[in-house]
């Protein structure tokens, strides 16, 4: 099974979206494993958006991710990188389809609701830097076996 880190952004918060996001993410059979709620300072900005730091539009980022409260939560399930990174839609809100959270609930491509590690590897640098070793929970659920049904033989 794979993880994933996922921030709720502030717009998120401020539009009261974060229930409704969490719901899709549950309702898809994603287990949640850890969530917290913090203010992204531009430090932690910086650790996470290491590879946009030097791009022109981070000065804007930063402060859009640092302009109010977020929702971190890591969850866990087959595949879970780029089912979310599915779920989300593209960037740009005015271009994801509809059905995705992007797509149903935005028309910004910086103030875009949800953030999606990107691939295994980042989503375990990112875990890392919101979450202490012990904050990410490990536990069965009577479901795993309907939503998380093996289809290898
Ligand atoms: P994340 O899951 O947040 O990483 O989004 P992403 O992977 O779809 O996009 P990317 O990593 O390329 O960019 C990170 C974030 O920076 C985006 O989600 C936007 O909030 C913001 N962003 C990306 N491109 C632009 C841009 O051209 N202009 C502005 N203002 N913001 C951008
Ligand atoms: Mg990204």
């Amino acid at each position: 099974l794979e993880k994933s880190l996922i921030l709720l952004k502030p717009d998120a918060v401020q539009r009261r979206l974060c229930g409704e996001i969490i719901t899709r993410l549950e309702n898809k059979g994603l287990k949640l494993i850890a969530m917290k709620m913090l203010q992204v300072t531009k430090e932690l900005a910086a650790q996470h958006y290491e590879e946009h730091v030097e791009k022109p539009f981070y000065p804007m980022l930063e402060e859009f991710i640092t302009s109010g409260p977020v929702v971190a939560i890591v969850v866990e399930g087959p595949e879970a990188v780029s089912v979310v990174r599915g779920m989300m839609g593209k960037t740009n809100g005015r271009e994801s389809a509809p059905g995705t959270i992007r797509g149903d609930f935005g028309l910004s491509r910086q103030v875009n609701l949800i953030h999606g590690s990107d691939g295994p590897e980042a989503a375990l640098r990112e875990i890392g830097i919101y979450f202490q070793a012990e904050e990410v929970l490990s536990y069965k659920s009577s479901l795993d076996e309907w939503v998380c049904a093996s289809d290898e033989l």
